[in-house]
């Protein structure tokens, strides 16, 4: 029987869904995190439970060869990536191997993933920085919350963030300091900032400011918006938006723009968009265009289909595919990103399109009573916890041609399948890495009515 703190040489013998190392000792499993399938490893147990434990690294005795040094200095502390200890191709393989285990255990058919699409430039990619603001030993901080936990860690150089929007990010933490503008306390309620986000369009350069606060009344506004678009003069929009509630949600429901127009503008291949402060934009941009356009491979859309994009955000892949489809037709729960998504479609000069705000699960069923409308191809690109039940009976029940379904989430992607393998054939699966450096990945699955 294992116990705290006793120190084992062992083995790892696989990696888990989050990259953390698995060994055994005597059939009880310990997790490793920063463990690689191969290496040999002293630890020290730190926590023990009914079947497993975890385990932290304390010596390396034999590495792996995919094993680099992490290019970050908050790394080991830092709750965001958990794969930079590891060369980026062999972490891809294991993302791939991961999804394809979790895809084998729950469908009847076995099929291969037929690929991965990585990025050749894996920092960086992050187009939405939310950096929290707080308190730590009685001074105001920013920077990156620690595993597991609220505490603020400062970040010189985050790997994953985009750059301009971290010298955004700091341009505006030095006037909070130098106005001493307070950090939000979380234990005690009090203190104003309690987070900045930055969120830039990396095709038209424009960036916008959110500051997430206790309260409305933010000192030297005038001086702050003066100061920081003279320094970052691409800043097209500043936003207060309002949080005082004791929740780790971090952006409240109210928005005061103070500068510009209150969004910003992007590209995903030729279509523009608009993103508001509230609305769902892919963060990862480049890898956005090479999903889009594999989804787009898969509806093999020859200009006659009636198209659906389910659980749309902003209209993007709809959008993104109108131009080869007949008719287009978006569902999406946000009241906003409808407004921004039929405003997508205006500013791209698409007329064969409809939004409806609502649950997938309640519109969808009564868009098609009566079979009126008829979709050939629906996209399906739901939350991580995956469709809603009704959302799958109506697909069942309606048989689209072909369902092209994106997921953030192999857990409930491999349940839903399952179910759509009554009546769908699973034809091709690819991945695409939209987070490189941490253990998440995109699938797209192309399914074709028996
Ligand atoms: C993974 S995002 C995809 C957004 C969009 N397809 C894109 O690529 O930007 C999932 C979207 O589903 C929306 N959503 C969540 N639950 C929903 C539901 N039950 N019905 C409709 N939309 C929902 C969320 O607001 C979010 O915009």
């Amino acid at each position: 029987m294992l116990s705290k703190n006793d120190e084992l040489e062992v083995e790892i013998i696989d990696n888990g869904f989050e990259g953390e190392g698995i060994s055994k000792y005597e059939d009880f499993v310990i997790f490793v995190p920063e463990g690689i399938l191969g290496e040999k490893v002293k630890i020290k147990i730190v926590k023990v439970q009914k079947n497993f434990a975890y385990g932290k690294i304390l010596e390396i005795i034999k590495p792996s060869k995919y094993r680099v040094e992490a290019d970050c200095d908050t790394y080991s502390k830092c709750g965001g990536c958990n794969l930079r200890h590891i060369d980026y191709k062999y972490s891809l393989e294991m993302k791939k191997k991961s999804v394809q285990n979790t895809l084998k255990k729950a469908l009847k058919k076995k099929i291969e993933i037929e690929d991965i699409i990585g990025m050749d430039d894996f920092c960086y990619y992050r187009n939405k920085l939310q950096f929290p603001v707080g308190i730590e030993n009685g001074k105001t901080v920013m920077g990156v919350f620690a595993r597991r936990s609220h505490r603020i860690i400062e970040n010189m150089d985050c790997k994953i963030q985009n750059k301009n929007c971290q010298k955004v990010s700091k341009d505006i933490f030095e006037f909070l300091k130098n106005h001493e503008i307070s950090g939000y306390n979380e234990e005690n309620g009090q203190g104003l900032v309690r987070h900045i986000i930055v969120r830039i369009g990396v095709k038209t350069n424009e960036i916008m400011v959110i500051l997430v606060l206790n309260s409305l009344d933010f000192p030297c506004e005038e001086e702050f918006i003066d100061f920081i678009t003279k320094k970052n003069p691409n800043i097209k929009t500043i936003v207060k938006n309002l949080n005082n509630k004791n929740t780790n949600v971090i952006l409240g429901k109210e928005n005061k723009v103070i500068f510009g127009d209150g969004y910003i503008f992007d590209y995903l291949g030729d279509k523009k968009f608009k993103i508001s402060p509230l609305s769902f934009y892919q963060v990862n941009p480049v890898q956005t265009e090479k999903l889009y356009n594999k989804a787009v491979e898969f509806a093999e859309l020859t200009g006659t289909e009636t198209i659906f994009d389910l659980y749309c955000g902003v209209g993007t892949i709809g959008i993104f595919s109108s131009g080869k489809a007949k008719k287009l037709y978006g569902i999406e729960t946000i009241e906003n990103a409808i407004k921004d998504a039929r405003e997508n479609a205006k500013i791209n000069n698409i007329e064969n399109s409809e939004f409806f705000v609502g649950n997938v699960e309640e519109v969808l069923p009564k868009l098609l009573e009566g079979r009126k409308i008829k979709p050939d191809v629906v996209f399906l690109d739901p939350p991580r916890k995956g469709c809603d039940k009704t959302a799958i009976d109506t697909l069942l029940n309606v048989e689209p041609k072909k369902i092209i379904y994106i997921s953030c989430n192999p857990a409930s992607l491999a349940r839903d399948l399952a179910i759509f393998e009554e009546k769908y054939e699973i034809k091709r699966i690819c991945l695409c890495d939209m987070f490189p450096g941490t253990s998440h990945i995109e699938t797209v699955v192309k399914l074709e009515l028996k």
